[in-house]
């Protein structure tokens, strides 16, 4: 080993993400030692467990106690001579434990904290363009921190920030015109108009804004962004976006009150609401692919202006809480009069399922069908074969310029069922390309490769 160009040891160090990892291999082999300085990024993460179990040796005097994180980062940060990266971050407790009955007046995780911010960040800020930090919620959530103020006085080449999990001060925060990227992510933000962060940040072209609280009437003015995620947690009750050159944006919200979106370029939208009121969109000339998540889809789909873009149409229904009230139905006549040039339908399960809930109230003997869609994709919740063939009917009778249809299965669902299904399908409609696979949540779709049933199978 000790034969290895430096180069390539310096490689192989330089691809470990982890800067744990990285104190293992200097342990291990003193060449790794004696490269390390040369590292240009930090990437520090503090598991949960640590935390418990440092607390729990010494249960007396919590607040006293000290991790070792920040004295670790300091001294990685001391030995390395030029840093890119700086990512640094301690897991939080998950979000379903109450916070309320933990309590922790240490600042040893407190990593927003502006005195520990500004032990390090002043002599690695020249050279910095990415910069992280995941801070502990339940030590900074009752502080405000000024690390916006730090990083915008420093930070002059910066491209990438992303902080999460803290209480932010917009003041003192200078224009940071070189930033495009910018993640706030559970934060509590004192900006509620979020007028301070479009000055501060004028260039952006990609902002995350997740469950950012301490919102009233926020409105988004930058025109340079080119995607936007947007997630609200809280009932607002109106919510802007100005930004003329715009193409991606994904948009979840829970209530809102009134909304108005001017974004012109907009070619992909993901967006999910489940409560419909004043929502109005400037003109979109532009949007190719629509995604709504809605219980109230035609209500949501009546809203836009006429679109004569629209070529992918994804539709979701939220899981609804027990009680909730549903208004769900939605037929393909209905939506496809809101978006006439679709040509890619796909329904994901829940939508499947409520379309096959009121499927009484189709329109079936409707025979204005709808010629332009050409693909159809739908995630099946569970298959009743004669009603789930019934429904197949109906798509493949109104659309019936149908060419490509995939049809996935819940991963659960019968194997009998499913390929008599399919048998069914594929002789009753053999000039169909049909593509079969299963889902299950949270994983990737997978395809059935290996054919179709031959009736002696069934
Ligand atoms: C427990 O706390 C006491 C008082 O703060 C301290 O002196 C001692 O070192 C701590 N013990 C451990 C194991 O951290
Ligand atoms: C933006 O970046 C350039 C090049 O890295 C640098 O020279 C300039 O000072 C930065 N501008 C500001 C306002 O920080
Ligand atoms: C629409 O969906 C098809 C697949 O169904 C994909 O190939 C195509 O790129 C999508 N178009 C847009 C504009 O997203
Ligand atoms: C939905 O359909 C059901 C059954 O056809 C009907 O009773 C109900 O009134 C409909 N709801 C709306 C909001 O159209």
């Amino acid at each position: 080993m000790d034969r290895l160009p430096l180069a390539l040891v310096f490689q192989i160090l330089s691809r470990l993400d982890d800067s744990a990892d990285v104190g293992r291999c200097r342990v291990a082999w003193k060449t790794f030692d004696t490269l390390f300085p040369d590292l240009r990024s930090i990437n520090l993460h503090w598991p949960l467990q640590r935390y418990i179990d440092l607390r729990s040796r010494n249960s007396s005097s919590s607040s006293q106690l000290s991790s070792p994180l920040k004295t670790i980062f300091l001294n990685l940060i001391s030995n390395l001579k030029v840093l890119e990266s700086v990512h640094i971050g301690a897991e939080n407790l998950p979000l379903d434990v109450s916070n309320a009955d933990v309590e922790d007046y240490g600042d040893d995780m407190y990593l927003t904290d502006g005195a520990f911010v500004n032990e390090w960040l002043p002599r690695v800020s020249g050279t910095l363009k990415s910069l992280s930090i995941s801070d502990f919620w339940i030590q900074s959530c009752w502080r405000r921190s000024e690390v916006l103020s730090l990083v915008s006085a420093y930070c002059h080449n910066l491209l990438e920030l992303e902080l999460k999990h803290a209480w932010l001060s917009m003041a003192n925060v200078n224009p940071m015109p070189n930033l495009t990227t910018l993640t706030l992510e559970f934060i509590r933000l004192d900006d509620k108009y979020l007028t301070e962060l479009n000055k501060g940040f004028p260039n952006l072209q990609v902002l995350n804004l997740i469950g950012v609280k301490g919102l009233k009437l926020p409105m988004i003015h930058l025109l340079n962004l080119k995607t936007c995620h947007w997630t609200v947690t809280d009932t607002l009750p109106s919510l802007t976006l100005i930004t003329p050159n715009l193409i991606t944006l994904k948009l979840e919200c829970v209530r809102l009150a009134a909304m108005y979106i001017e974004a012109p370029l907009l070619s992909y939208f993901h967006f999910a609401i489940d409560n419909v009121r004043a929502i109005s969109f400037k003109t979109f000339d532009n949007l190719k692919s629509l995604s709504l998540k809605s219980s109230h889809i035609c209500s949501l789909a009546a809203k836009f202006p006429r679109i004569e873009t629209v070529e992918n149409l994804t539709i979701e229904s939220p899981d609804l809480a027990m009680g909730a009230v549903e208004n769900s139905n939605f037929t393909l006549k209905k939506l496809l009069t809101y978006f006439p040039t679709v040509t890619s339908l796909c329904f994901n399960s829940r939508a499947w399922s409520k379309f096959e809930a009121s499927y009484e109230s189709f329109e079936q003997f409707d025979l204005d069908g709808r010629k332009g869609v050409q693909k159809f994709r739908g995630y099946l919740l569970t298959v009743d074969p004669p009603l789930t063939f019934f429904l197949v009917t109906c798509v493949l009778e109104q659309c019936f310029n149908l060419v490509d249809v995939s049809l996935l299965f819940r991963r659960d669902v019968d194997v009998h069922a499913s390929r008599r299904f399919i048998y069914w399908c594929t002789a009753h409609w053999p000039s169909v390309n049909w593509r079969w696979g299963t889902w299950a949540e949270g994983t990737e779709d997978s395809w059935i490769t290996n054919g179709i049933p031959n009736a002696h199978e069934i």
